[in-house]
C-alpha cells in the first residue's frame, strides 16, 4: 500500500496493487496535513488498520496544538508557559470553553457564574457512603461523577447550546468538591463545604485540608501551585480519555456519564495513573545507589518494568509541562522547608542518568509532567491514591470543552470504528453432547 499527498496538498493518492483512488488534503493551521479516507470503504472496499490511532486524527479540532517534535503546547495559540506564568485556571477554562482569553468583565462573571455551581446535590453524599473507605478514590470518582448524571435534568439536553453550557460549568464547578468529598471520605473525616470567596485553587485545598472545628487558610504558594498544576493539565488534544469522552458523547449520552467515561480512561498507569505509579516507583527504588539497577530492567525487552513518568506517545522531546512542574515542586519544596527529600534525590538523579542514557536518547524517553507532578503533590500533602484524581479535577474542562466541539460540529457522527477480523471463519454449531 502506498499513500501519498501530492506537491500541492491537494489530494492523496492511495495505490494499492494497480488501482489508484484519490483523496483529499486537508491543510491544519499548523500541523501535519491530513488525508480524508472517509470515503474510502466505499470506493475501494478496504479499511485502514491503525492500532492505537497513532497515524489518524479522528476529528477536527481548535482546541489544543501539540509539537511533540519541538515540545510546544498550546491551549487556542497560546503557550502553556504564558498561560502558567501569568494565567489562572479559571482563565484557562474560559479560554478552552470560548476560544478567547476573557476580559476582565467576562472573567468576574465566569469565576462567579462557576461558583454558583460548586456546591453538588445533599443527596451526593449518599453515593459516597455505598463505598468502602479504603476503596481508591478515582473508583469512587468514576461512581460518583457517573451519578451525577441523575441530578440536573435541566443541564441534560445537548441540542440547548443554554443547557450544554450550564452542563459544563457545573461539571468544572464541582469536580474539586466531588474530588475533595472522595478524600475526605478515605480519611473519615467530615465533608467540608466549597467556599465561594475562595478563587478554585485556595477553595480546593481547604475543602480538603480544613476541619469544622479549625480555621483554615490555603498558603498562597500551594495554592498557586495547585492552580498551576490545574492549568497544565486542563487540555491535551485528543489523548485517551478525552477520545473516550468524544466516543461517548457521539452517541448522545448524558454529558456527565460522558466525563465518568473519560475518568475511567484516565485512571490506568498509561495515561493519568502514571503520576501515582512513577511516585511508587521513586519510592521502591529508595535510594540512588540502586537507579542502575531499574534502569537496566528498563531497557530489557524480557522485563515488563517501564520507567514511569518517562516517555510520551507525542512528546519526542522534553514535555514542556515537565519544565513548569519542575520549577513549580522546587517552589513547593522550598516553601515548606523540604531540602532533603530522598525522593526528590533520587528522581534528579534518575532524570539526569536518564537523559544521558543512549536507550532512552535514541527511543526520545525524556521526563513527563507526571515525573515531578507526582513528587509536588506528595509534598503538599496527597497521598499517591489522590493524583489521578486531581489530574480529573484538571482535565475536565479538557473533556468537556472538546465535547462541546463535537457536539457543535455540523459533520459529527457517531464514532464506530471498524476492525481487521482474524477470528473463525463461518462454522456449524454443536450440541455439547457430540464435543470431545
Ligand atoms: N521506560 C522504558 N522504555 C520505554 C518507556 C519507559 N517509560 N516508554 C517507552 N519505552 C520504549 C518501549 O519499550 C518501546 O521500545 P521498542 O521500540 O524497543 O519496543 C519504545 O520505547 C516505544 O514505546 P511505545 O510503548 O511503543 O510508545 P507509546 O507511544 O505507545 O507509549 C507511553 C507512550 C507514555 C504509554 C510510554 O512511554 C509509557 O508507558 N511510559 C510510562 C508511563 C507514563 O509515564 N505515562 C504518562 C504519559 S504522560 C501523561 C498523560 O498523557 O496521561
Amino acid at each position: 500500500m502506498d499513500a501519498k499527498t501530492d506537491a500541492k496538498g491537494k489530494a492523496g493518492t492511495l495505490t494499492v496493487g494497480n488501482k489508484n483512488w484519490d483523496f483529499p488534503v486537508y491543510k491544519g493551521t499548523i500541523g501535519p496535513d491530513v488525508v480524508d479516507i472517509a470515503k474510502l470503504y466505499a470506493e475501494s472496499g478496504m479499511f485502514t488498520y491503525d492500532p492505537g490511532f497513532t497515524s489518524t486524527a479522528s476529528c477536527e479540532s481548535k482546541i489544543t496544538y501539540i509539537d511533540g517534535d519541538e515540545g510546544i503546547l498550546l491551549y487556542r495559540g497560546y503557550p502553556i508557559e504564558q498561560l502558567a506564568e501569568h494565567g489562572d485556571f479559571l482563565e484557562t477554562c474560559y479560554l478552552l470553553l470560548y476560544g478567547e482569553l476573557p476580559t476582565p468583565a467576562q472573567k468576574v462573571d465566569f469565576d462567579y457564574r462557576v461558583n454558583r455551581h460548586t456546591m453538588v446535590h445533599e443527596q451526593m453524599m449518599r453515593f459516597f457512603q455505598g463505598f468502602r473507605r479504603d476503596a481508591h478514590p478515582m473508583a469512587v470518582m468514576t461512581g460518583c461523577v457517573g451519578a451525577l448524571s441523575a441530578f440536573y435534568h435541566d443541564s441534560t439536553d445537548i441540542s440547548d447550546p443554554h443547557q450544554r453550557m450550564i452542563a459544563s460549568i457545573r461539571m468544572i464547578a464541582k469536580m474539586p468538591t466531588l474530588a475533595a468529598m472522595a478524600y475526605k471520605y478515605s480519611i473519615g473525616q467530615p465533608f467540608m463545604y466549597p467556599r465561594n470567596d475562595l478563587d478554585y485553587a485556595s477553595n480546593f485545598l481547604r475543602m480538603c485540608y480544613a476541619v469544622p472545628t479549625e480555621d483554615y487558610k490555603a498558603n498562597p504558594v500551594l495554592a498557586r501551585a495547585m492552580d498551576r498544576i490545574f492549568i497544565l493539565h486542563a487540555d491535551h488534544e485528543q489523548n485517551a480519555s478525552t477520545s473516550t469522552v468524544r466516543l461517548a458523547g457521539s452517541s448522545g449520552a448524558n454529558p456527565f456519564a460522558c466525563i465518568a467515561a473519560g475518568c475511567a480512561c484516565l485512571w490506568g498507569p498509561a495515561h493519568g495513573g502514571a503520576n501515582e505509579a512513577a511516585l511508587n516507583m521513586l519510592s521502591e527504588i529508595g535510594r540512588v545507589e540502586r537507579i542502575p539497577e531499574f534502569i537496566k530492567r528498563a531497557k530489557d525487552k524480557n522485563d515488563p518494568f517501564r520507567l514511569m513518568g518517562f516517555g510520551h506517545r507525542v512528546y519526542k522531546h522534553y514535555d514542556p509541562r515537565a519544565k513548569i512542574m519542575q520549577k513549580t515542586c522546587h517552589e513547593v519544596l522550598n516553601e515548606l522547608g523540604i531540602k532533603d527529600d530522598p525522593l526528590l534525590d533520587v528522581a534528579m538523579e534518575l532524570e539526569k542518568i536518564a537523559l544521558h542514557d543512549d536507550y532512552f536518547v535514541e527511543k526520545k524517553l525524556y521526563p513527563n509532567i507526571d515525573f515531578y507532578s507526582g513528587i509536588t503533590l506528595k509534598a503538599m500533602g496527597f497521598p499517591t491514591t489522590m493524583f489521578t484524581v486531581l489530574f480529573a479535577v484538571a482535565r475536565t474542562v479538557g473533556w468537556i470543552a472538546q465535547w462541546k466541539e463535537m457536539i457543535e460540529d455540523p459533520k459529527q457522527k457517531i464514532g464506530r470504528p471498524r476492525q481487521l477480523y482474524t477470528g473463525a471463519t463461518r462454522r456449524d454449531y454443536v450440541p455439547i453432547s457430540r464435543r470431545k
